[in-house]
Order: structure tokens, then C-alpha cells, then sequence
């Protein structure tokens, strides 16, 4: 059960050094605008992925006039240490040095719903996959390699191509079909077992996010065309053998599992066809399908959830709330806090940051 019981910030942003013990269940984090609230989430997310949700340019994540950032925080057990300059970057966990960023997902899962990351509902493929696959690492962490392995034969196939270097494509087309077969196997696997999860608790849990939820269905996208049998690498296999010729014009590998993604149906409508607010909801039942799953599958990730009410209604919230604490779920949330008494069933431990720091209420 992943529950962040200290978080010390140093030089991340605008948030100066300074220490929280967040609450188990709902943390809320209330501020107005331009005091802190998206990069303290931020920062959280940074220490489970060795990365943000907003910038690539570390840059931008250190302080002003600063040479470094930490981030240090007690999870369950663990203490997971990480240091960023220009120069170098140290993860501990435990003392212990981190070799593979995969790892902190391990200690730190972390589930996310902010308006910066897009939602997945009507969202770009990229976005799918990134949502889809951070599920299928989850429940299967043998996915990861299968990935890596896939990564690098792609860009080996894409050079061979660039260079119109026939003889050696053979071997490589073997290797990604089999790689493809493997992870699209995975990929519909997971997505089965989310629409499982689709219980009628979940279904009841959420009942007033969305009247319909039961006509919410989703289709896995493998990134193979139509005539291609995904699951079996031979099929994978034959149609790169047959479009070589085609292959070696265009100079790269235009379908596989890095285009993969999934479509999106409400009532059988496409998603391109609802509402801004129905793509919002759905969305958020699918996070929150994914993180039911989890927790069925006995891992509890921390959920962060940036700016919540300008994007829903205060009935929609509380539902979603509700949902998380009946999970035991530890969830990080900001908003610019208007009027939130209708919360305070939840029990949230409620913070206030003012000019980059974070006070407990
Ligand atoms: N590297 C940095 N060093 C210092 N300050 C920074 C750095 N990067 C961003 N800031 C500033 O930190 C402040 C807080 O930004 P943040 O995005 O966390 O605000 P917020 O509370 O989420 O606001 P909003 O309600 O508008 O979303 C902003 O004034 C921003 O310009
Ligand atoms: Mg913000």
C-alpha cells in the first residue's frame, strides 16, 4: 500500500525548502492562482517517474537562482531520496542507488488526473498509450522489457530502412512481430480485465458521474492494419516480408505497437462525437477503473489530482472522492478553494499554500 507519510521539497519551483506529513486518505491542498499548487504535484509525480507530466527541460524545475533540487519522501517503509543538477542525477531508495527509473514506479505508483496531461477520452494516441501502458506495467512488470526490447528494434528496423540495407531486415522484422505479438497480447489482456473490473460496485460507486456508464465501452487498437493478426507473430511476421518493397520507399515502419491506442464509445457514439464534459467524465472513469484494478491486483497507488473543481461539478467530486477513500487510497489534491464544506465528509486533511509554502490547515 503506497502512502506518502513525509514529503521534504527542496528548490523545486517555487516551493522552497520545507517538510509536509501528508493525512492517509484525501489531502487537499488549497491556494490561489500562481502559488504552488500544480508544482507541488508535480513534484510528487517527479519522484515516481524520474520525470514531469510538463517539461522535459530540468531547467525549469529548479529553482530560480538555484543549482539543484531534492525531493525526499517516506513511503510506507521506503525512503526514496532524488537529487537533480545540471551535473548529476542521484536516486536512493533506501541508500541504496537506483540504476533503473523503473523501480521508483514500483515503490511510488501513482495514478493521474490533471487538465495539463490531457484527458484519455478524445485524447491523442500518445496519450492513450501512455495511460494504457502504465496499467500493463503495473499488473505484469515483465511488459516493461518486452518494450524496451520492441523500442530498440524499431529503431534498428528504421535505420536498416534509411539505409535501404535489405539483408538484414529479416532478422529484425522476426524480432518485432514476435516482440508486437507479445505486447499486443498483453495490452487486450489488461483491457479485458478493466472491463471486468467494470463491476457493479465500481458501476454503483460512480453511478452519478454519468447515467450510462454501462454503454462506456472501449476497443483496443493494436497499430497493425485490419489484415494483420496482431496476437500472432507470424501473421505480424508475413505482412512485413510482403510490404518490404513498400517499406524500404517510405524509409520507416509506419504501423506497429508504437501507434497503438484505443477508441472510445459512449452509447456506441464515437468519442469524437460527445460533449467536453462527457469526454472529461469518461475519462475519469477510466483512471478510476484502472486504479480499481490496482487495488484488486493488491497495489494501492497514490492518486493526484490537479485542479479538480474548475473541471467538474461539486456533485461529480464527491463522488470521485468517496470512491478513493472507500479504495483507502492516498490522494493529492489542489484546488483555489471556493466554497469546499460539501467535502468534508471525506475527512480531507486540508493544507494551505501561500507564495510556495505548504502549511498544514
Ligand atoms: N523554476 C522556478 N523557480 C521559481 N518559480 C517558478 C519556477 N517555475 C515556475 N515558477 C513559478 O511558481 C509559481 C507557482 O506555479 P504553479 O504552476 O505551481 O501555480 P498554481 O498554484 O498551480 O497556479 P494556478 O492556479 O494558476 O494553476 C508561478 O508563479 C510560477 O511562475
Ligand atoms: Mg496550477
Amino acid at each position: 500500500m503506497a502512502i506518502i507519510r513525509k514529503l521534504a521539497i527542496t528548490q523545486f519551483r517555487n516551493l522552497n525548502q520545507q517538510y509536509i506529513e501528508p493525512g492517509e486518505r484525501l489531502n487537499l491542498f488549497i491556494a490561489n492562482n500562481a502559488q504552488g499548487k500544480t508544482s507541488l504535484i508535480e513534484a510528487i509525480y517527479y519522484l515516481g517517474h524520474n520525470r514531469s507530466f510538463k517539461t522535459k527541460s530540468l531547467k525549469e524545475l529548479i529553482q530560480l537562482q538555484h543549482q539543484q533540487f531534492q525531493l525526499d519522501a517516506k513511503v510506507d517503509e521506503s525512503r526514496i531520496k532524488l537529487e537533480k543538477s545540471k551535473q548529476k542525477t542521484q536516486i536512493n531508495i533506501d541508500q541504496i542507488r537506483l540504476k533503473n527509473s523503473s523501480e521508483l514506479s514500483k515503490v511510488l505508483p501513482i495514478q493521474i488526473i490533471t487538465p495539463d496531461k490531457g484527458f484519455i477520452v478524445n485524447g491523442t494516441p500518445k496519450n492513450k498509450r501512455s495511460y494504457l501502458d502504465w496499467g500493463v506495467f503495473h499488473v505484469e512488470p515483465s511488459f516493461l522489457l518486452n518494450y524496451k526490447n520492441y523500442n530498440k528494434a524499431l529503431k534498428n528496423i528504421n535505420t536498416l530502412l534509411s539505409q535501404q540495407k535489405n539483408q538484414e531486415l529479416d532478422y529484425w522484422f522476426l524480432e518485432i512481430s514476435k516482440l508486437s505479438a507479445d505486447i499486443s497480447q498483453s495490452r487486450n489482456k489488461y483491457i479485458e480485465q478493466l472491463k471486468n473490473t467494470n463491476s457493479n460496485e465500481l458501476i454503483e460507486g460512480l453511478s452519478s458521474l454519468f447515467n450510462a456508464i454501462e454503454f462506456f465501452n472501449y476497443k483496443f487498437k493494436s497499430g497493425w492494419p485490419k489484415e494483420v493478426n496482431e496476437f500472432d507473430h507470424n501473421s505480424v511476421y508475413q505482412y512485413l516480408i510482403k510490404n518490404k518493397d513498400f517499406l524500404l520507399k517510405s524509409k520507416y515502419l509506419n504501423y506497429g505497437s508504437h501507434k497503438a491506442s484505443l477508441n472510445f464509445f459512449l452509447n456506441k457514439k464515437e468519442e469524437c462525437f460527445l460533449s467536453r464534459g462527457e469526454q472529461k467524465t469518461l475519462s475519469i472513469v477510466f483512471w478510476l477503473t484502472q486504479v480499481s484494478l490496482m487495488v484488486k491486483n493488491n497495489i494501492f497507488p497514490i492518486v493526484l489530482i490537479d485542479d479538480l473543481s474548475s473541471e467538474l461539478d461539486t456533485t461529480k467530486i464527491k463522488t470521485i472522492l468517496h470512491f478513493l477513500n472507500h479504495l483507502k487510497i492516498q490522494t493529492f489534491m489542489t484546488d483555489i478553494g471556493k466554497d469546499l464544506s460539501f467535502i468534508k465528509d471525506e475527512n480531507p486533511v486540508i493544507f494551505i499554500i501561500n507564495n510556495g509554502i505548504i502549511k498544514r490547515q
